[in-house]
């Protein structure tokens, strides 16, 4: 199977640039007529679900990547509950089906967030979004966030939050009992680091996350932010009428946006009024100081509704995203002391001798240790392990022509530990990304997704972990919790820690 596995992607790597022929070439590269959806191989419904029992349930579903790859090829269908889905497990295939792309692109036609924003009447913001509306709200925002222009205005204000995170962290670990200056659940102060500087970005103003007192509202949008990728997975391999039945899961997922939204829209009519008081009867361009993204949404006359839909999927897009990436990457660096070394003389040596000093954005975005850090750290935890598209036509994908409406799930994670393309894929070495050894295939390591629907906040996360590793490594050596077991990801809808990263932050 693994031989077979390989011929298959030495034959799509030739065929890389020419999806067509690809399309019409089997997996021994001899030419075939393509193949329905039946002929494509995949566990039955009910092994599926055994062997997903088995594993330890929904949180093990990025393992099941592997597995299905070493089982069926890099094509295989399966049911998950009532999704039924294509999974593409193979880069050269992946892209395949991405650059077959439409105009708008679709995730997910099925979505339970979707159906929460339609029961509520509430507006869709551009995570849950389709079709023209979609469209328009990334034409919006493009400009807001995607331009690297547009991020890096950003830096000043996530310059005060990144030091609010710094002097947390000095005062957690003095709170914390056990092994001196150890931060217990960085997870948790990193989100809370998200949350705060997805707001400064959205709001332009401070939450105050990061003080000693956390407000209580905070602390709740974090906790429904957690709760509700727990209930997503669960409510989609629900059929509806089990809904009703068992109603638990979906009445979670509604309870945890309602307060999503109810705090963001306590905090927007709270800006709104600032800015109005601030601004009245001043010309539009006069209104520099504490400009936030809100104010250009306002600006661009995008309604009440629509405003608060993206400001509350924005801040949910903030939390786990950058906190798990930089938990992550600490604890691959604690574990790699002589990665860290040198990643702090990076820092050091770009800093010139006032080691206090902060990095000018475009000036971080140049260290290429610190970049092959974060993309190594998102190769072996992808945010989103698995990601999905609907395509609007019938499309060939290898031996495959994929009807018109069908979820194809693309396995980010099975492709970003594919031996073939990474040599010991589980192993943290960034300098695979600084010219050693081999490129990998462009597609096999995708993060932020790609095309008109990839991902929105790409440049401001990696500001924003750039500038917190520059930081926290000019601050502290980050070792492990002496005695503390490797830790695993899991799936949480995202690529979450499987239990608490427990670091020791040692002041340099
Ligand atoms: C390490 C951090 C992050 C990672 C790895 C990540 C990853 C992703 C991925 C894989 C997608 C789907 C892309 C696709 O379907 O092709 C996505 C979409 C999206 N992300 Fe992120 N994300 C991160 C941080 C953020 C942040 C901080 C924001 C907030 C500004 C954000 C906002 C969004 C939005 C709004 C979308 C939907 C875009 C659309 O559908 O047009 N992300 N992200």
């Amino acid at each position: 199977m693994t031989q077979t596995l390989k011929l298959t992607y030495r034959v799509c790597h030739r065929v890389r640039w020419a999806p067509e022929l690809g399309a019409s070439l089997g997996s021994r590269g001899v030419c075939s007529a393509p193949r329905s959806l039946g002929d494509i191989p995949g566990p039955s419904t009910p092994g599926f679900l055994a062997e997903l029992f088995c594993k330890g349930g929904l949180s093990r579903l990025h393992e099941l990547q592997l597995q299905g790859a070493a089982r069926f090829g890099p094509v295989w269908l399966a049911s998950f509950g009532t999704v039924r889905t294509v999974y593409l497990a193979a880069p050269a295939l992946i892209e395949q089906l991405l650059r077959q792309e439409g105009p708008l692109p679709e995730r997910c036609s099925f979505s339970p967030w979707t159906e929460h924003r339609r029961q509520r009447q509430r507006a869709c913001g551009l995570l849950t979004a389709e079709g023209e509306e979609w469209q328009r709200l990334r034409s919006l925002l493009a400009p807001l966030l995607l331009r690297p222009q547009a991020a890096a205005g950003y830096a000043g204000t996530l310059d005060s939050v990144v030091r609010d995170l710094v002097r947390r962290l000095r005062r957690q670990r003095e709170q914390a009992a056990g092994p001196p200056a150890l931060v217990r659940d960085v997870a948790g102060e990193f989100y809370k680091f998200g949350l705060e500087s997805i707001a400064a970005v959205l709001l332009g103003s401070r939450l105050g996350c990061l003080e000693a007192e956390v407000p209580p509202d905070t602390e709740t949008f974090i906790r429904a932010v957690g709760s509700v990728f727990v209930s997503t997975l669960l409510t989609m391999a629900m059929p509806n009428w089990l809904h009703r039945l068992v109603p638990g899961p979906w009445g979670r997922l509604c309870r945890d946006w309602d307060q999503m939204f109810a705090f963001a829209q306590q905090h927007v009519e709270r800006r709104e009024a600032e800015v109005a008081m601030r601004t009245h009867g001043k010309p539009e361009g006069d209104v520099a100081p504490g400009v936030h993204l809100t104010y250009f949404l306002f600006r661009e006359k995008l309604s009440a509704p629509s405003i608060l839909g993206n400001v509350t999927e924005l801040l949910l897009a903030g939390v786990d995203t950058v906190s798990n990436t930089l938990s992550w990457a600490l604890y691959e660096l604690s574990r790699h002391p002589d990665i860290q070394m040198a990643l702090h003389s990076e820092i050091t040596a770009a800093l010139g001798p006032s080691s206090c000093a902060h990095l000018p954005a475009t000036a971080l975005s140049q260290l290429p240790l610190l970049k092959a850090v974060v993309k190594e750290v998102l190769r072996l935890y992808p945010v989103v392990p698995g990601n999905s598209r609907v395509p609007d036509k019938d499309i060939h994908v290898g031996d495959y022509i994929i009807p018109k409406s069908t979820l194809v799930t693309l396995c980010h994670y099975a492709t970003s530990r594919d031996p073939a393309q990474f040599p010991e894929p589980n192993s943290f070495r960034p300098a695979r990304w600084l010219g050693e050894g081999p490129a990998p295939h462009p597609f096999a390591s995708l993060p932020f997704g790609f095309g008109k629907r990839s991902c929105m906040g790409k440049r401001l996360a990696e500001l924003q972990l750039q500038m917190a590793l520059a930081q926290i490594l000019t601050h502290f050596e980050v070792r492990p919790e002496p005695g503390a077991a490797p830790i695993r990801p899991m799936t949480r809808t995202v690529l979450v820690p499987e239990r608490s990263i427990n670091l020791q932050f040692v002041d340099r």
